[in-house]
This record gives structure tokens, C-alpha cells and sequence, in this order.
């Protein structure tokens, strides 16, 4: 199966959500076994998380580490910049091993030509908003990006509490998707636990991103069959 026939499919025709564990709760000191761990679970992406002190207040991995999962990872790698200027780095992204990139609508001037750099770059394109950012901001673009990230705890770290205003955010863009009539997905990141996902599926998100409930947890497989049973 193509890694990207997801893509492009309404999400009425998928009956679970994808997952995409962010390896920033990940044991970095046995990325091996957590990587493996991955590829043999029901998870669908790698969530790489890359933070600059700039954009947020935290400064996570670059270049060589993405490299290095990409050799392993036997799954499309999600990276969400959490950058200022993302489109320095387009290509470096790419030759990492980036297939999925996503940049924050806060850190982006002249967004329309970045999310174009990407996809001629060779990669799925995504907008990331913060917790404060409007939808309706995407209203001009939605119909020329591939993915829509909802930050439902502010960008920097994992282990937060989810913010419950998030859900009327997702039901509001997806139905700007519905009136496009495109197949943009709906991802969302931060504070994802079995609490919220069914919830969270039901307004109308395609993905779910979580970090520390899946890698704090004590059988993280299962834990990410529980994650894609609704409830
Ligand atoms: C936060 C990151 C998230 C983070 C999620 O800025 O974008 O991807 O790793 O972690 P949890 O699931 O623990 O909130
Ligand atoms: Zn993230």
C-alpha cells in the first residue's frame, strides 16, 4: 500500500483515526527499541517534534537525528516545526527523510508560497495553529494544504494538559473542509489521552498525535490500539 493512499481519501471512509506517536516522550537512549516498538505496532506515523528557543521555549533535535529514525522507521515521518522561517530549511527537511512537513501559521509570512515549496519539494504540506489561532485564518488555503495540525496544548512540551476549547475548533474546520469539498486532514497534538480521542474523532479529527500517554505507559502497543477504539 502506498504509505500516502491515506491522503486524498475523505475521512468518512476511514473508521479509525491514525496515530502518530511523538517521539519526544520517547527514551532517546533507546531510540532502537522505541522505533522498533513503532514499526510493529498499529501506528501509523513517526510525530517528529522540532523546536528551535525561538518559537517556543524549548529546543528539541535537527538534522542527524531525523536522518537516523528515517533509516530505521518503517513509517511516513511526520515533522512538525515548531520553527521561526521555516522555509529555510525545506529541502533539508526533505533529504532527512521528512514526508510530511508542517509549519506553524504564527511563524510564517508569505504562507502560500511556502506550503507550495514544500510540496515541490516532494513532501505532504501541513499548517499547525496554536491554541489561540483562529480556523477561519485558513480559509483562503485550505483548499492547497494537505493537513491542518490543531495544537491543543501550547507548542514547547509534552505532558500537558489538554485544552478542552479544541473540540469546537475541530468541528469548525471540518466543516470549512466539507464546504471546500477537500480532503484535508484534521490532526491534533497535545494532552491526547484515551479521555478525549473518542471525542476528539467525533468533532471530526483524522489523526491523533500523543506523546507521554503512549510512552509512559506500560505496554505502549496496547496502548495505541486503545487510542483508535472509539468508545
Ligand atoms: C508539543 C508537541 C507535541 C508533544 C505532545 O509542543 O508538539 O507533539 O510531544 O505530547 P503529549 O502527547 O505528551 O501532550
Ligand atoms: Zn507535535
Amino acid at each position: 500500500m502506498n504509505k500516502f493512499s491515506i491522503f486524498g481519501q475523505n475521512s468518512k471512509s476511514m473508521n479509525k483515526p491514525l496515530i502518530a506517536p511523538s517521539l519526544l516522550s520517547a527514551n532517546f537512549l533507546e531510540l532502537n527499541t522505541e522505533i522498533k516498538m513503532i514499526n510493529d505496532s498499529e501506528a501509523n506515523w513517526f510525530h517528529l517534534d522540532i523546536m528551535d528557543g525561538k518559537f517556543v521555549p524549548n529546543i528539541t533535535f535537527g538534522f542527524p537525528i531525523i536522518k537516523q529514525i528515517n533509516t530505521m522507521a518503517q513509517k511516513p515521518l511526520d515533522v512538525h516545526l515548531m520553527i521561526e522561517q521555516p522555509e529555510r530549511y525545506i529541502n533539508d527537511f526533505y533529504d532527512a527523510g521528512a514526508d510530511i512537513l508542517t509549519v506553524h501559521y504564527e511563524a510564517v509570512t508569505h504562507l502560500h508560497r511556502t506550503i507550495y515549496a514544500i510540496k515541490e519539494a516532494g513532501m505532504k504540506a501541513g499548517i499547525a495553529l496554536n491554541p489561540h489561532t483562529p480556523v477561519e485564518c485558513l480559509q483562503d488555503i485550505i483548499r492547497d494544504v494537505d493537513l491542518v495540525l490543531i495544537m491543543s496544548v501550547n507548542p514547547g512540551f509534552g505532558g500537558q494538559k489538554f485544552i478542552r476549547q479544541s473540540l469546537s475548533k475541530i468541528a469548525r474546520l471540518k466543516e470549512m473542509i466539507v464546504d471546500a469539498q477537500t480532503t484535508t486532514l484534521i490532526e491534533v497534538d497535545g494532552g491526547v489521552d484515551t479521555t478525549n480521542a473518542t471525542d476528539l474523532v467525533l468533532a471530526g479529527a483524522d489523526v491523533l498525535v500523543s506523546g507521554s500517554f503512549i510512552f509512559k505507559s506500560e505496554n505502549p502497543q496496547q496502548t495505541i490500539i486503545e487510542l483508535k477504539t472509539l468508545k
